[in-house]
């Protein structure tokens, strides 16, 4: 099998998780990686042994980098998108694709003008139980679907945070930051084509001024429906409705509510807490703490049931559950490959890459889940319905 180099553009939080995947692939080589920090290349460099930029465009134009992965900031994702395009890299960018559709559509078509692979990665869409729930809908299991319903609450919006994180006209908050998974997830579960979007969404802390909580209600074109709830206030955890696992599949301690807006609170100084989010990346002073092997769980995004006229889905802490006619059966899954195991990512790209299998979420999937956020925002704005125009089916 051919190898896979890859590049990394944006060396901070989402980076430091999704390493350990690209490394527990066999086939993948980390070749190198930019990022304006100087203790951030320093520090990959390190620990991998790869070349290290301080410009992405001098990653792009990087000889030894056939994949570019973007984990830069929201507002900057286009831009990188065309620099690696350009350059002819196949390219994984994170969620969400961007900031507006135009913008998504700006990558669409430069990646094609450029016969470049192109995988967006709102990660939970590729969680081993999510795609297990999306193979056992298609084998009949529990009949066409009718509800989906998704619960996520969190600590998400006291988590430290760099200042536009905290504007929702640069992208911030929950719409752009969190939903995006919901609805990733639900169109996954759902066959993709969202007909309407009806939402309410709510800022309920004036120092954190932006959206933090929504409910959207999203009618497919099949007749199923999807409910999605969101609260990142760090009040109820829906982590207590799920085993006591966290998001990224580790074991979490029951008494852990308000902790994150007591560490915000005790952070002193304007720059502390954009330090803090900085801590978080390469050449950050916070670790990924990665717990004994025999307690890795996969990662989830809340609590998601399907239901249908055989019975309902859900995800169980080590694969998923069908309640059916004759009761609970479990569907297991092989343990994660890694902590966190964000694999799935990975796995598709080199798919692609190898000429295996066409890529699942590709550009015109992630602007379908971009077109339903965006609309989530003005929904709740305008107190409307919106309509639909850019959703695509599932293509599996
Ligand atoms: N899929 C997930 O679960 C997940 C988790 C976290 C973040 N994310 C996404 O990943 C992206 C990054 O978020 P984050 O939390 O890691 O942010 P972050 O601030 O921790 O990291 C961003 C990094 O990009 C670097 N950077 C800034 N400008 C750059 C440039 N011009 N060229 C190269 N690097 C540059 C910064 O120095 C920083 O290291 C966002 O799109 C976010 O939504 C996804």
């Amino acid at each position: 099998m051919p190898t896979m180099r890859l590049g990394i553009i944006g060396l901070g939080g989402a980076a430091k998780q999704m390493v350990p995947s690209f490394l527990s692939h066999p086939y993948v080589a980390i070749t190198a990686a930019a990022d304006p920090r100087d203790d951030a290349r320093s520090a990959f460099a390190a620990e991998f042994g790869a070349r290290t930029h301080a410009t992405a465009e001098a990653l792009c134009a990087d000889r030894e980098v056939d994949v570019v992965y973007i984990a830069t900031p929201h507002q900057m994702h286009r831009d990188h998108a065309a620099l690696a395009a350009r350059a002819g890299k196949h390219i994984i960018i994170e969620k969400p694709m961007a900031l507006t559709l135009e913008e998504c559509g700006d990558i669409i078509a430069v990646a094609e003008a450029n016969g470049v692979h192109l995988l967006v990665g709102h990660t939970h869409a590729f969680d081993a139980p999510i795609l297990k729930m999306r193979a056992l809908i298609r084998e009949g299991v529990i009949g066409p679907v009718s509800m989906i319903n998704s619960w996520n609450y969190g600590n998400f919006l006291y988590r430290p945070r760099r200042p536009e994180e905290l504007r929702t006209d640069a992208g911030g908050g929950i719409i752009y930051n969190q939903v995006p998974h919901q609805v990733d997830v639900a169109r996954l579960l759902g066959g993709g084509m969202v007909r309407s979007v009806r939402s309410m969404a709510w800022t309920l802390d004036p120092t954190r001024p932006t959206e933090g909580a929504h409910v959207t209600f999203l009618q497919f074109e099949n007749g199923s429906a999807a409910s999605l709830v969101y609260s990142g206030y760090d009040y109820f955890d829906t982590d207590e409705f799920h085993y006591w696992i966290g998001e990224l599949g580790e074991p979490k301690r029951p008494d852990c509510h308000a902790a994150s807006r007591r560490a915000l609170e005790a952070m002193t100084g304007t720059g502390s807490e954009v330090a803090a989010k900085a801590g978080g990346g390469f050449g950050g002073g916070r670790r990924l703490t990665v717990p004994p092997q025999n307690e890795w769980n996969h990662p989830h995004f809340g609590v998601t049931v399907v239901s249908g006229p055989d019975g309902d889905l859900r995800q169980s802490a080590r694969g998923v559950t069908h309640y059916g006619r004759r009761g609970a059966v479990e569907h297991p899954l092989d343990p994660p490959r890694v902590f966190p195991d964000k694999s799935g990512v990975i796995d598709e790209m080199y798919d692609a890459f190898a000429g295996l299998r066409p890529i699942l979420h590709d550009g015109a999937w992630g602007r379908a889940t971009m077109e339903v956020s965006e609309a989530i925002l003005r929904s709740a704005r305008e107190g409307r319905e919106v309509g639909m125009s850019h959703q695509v089916p599932v293509r599996d």
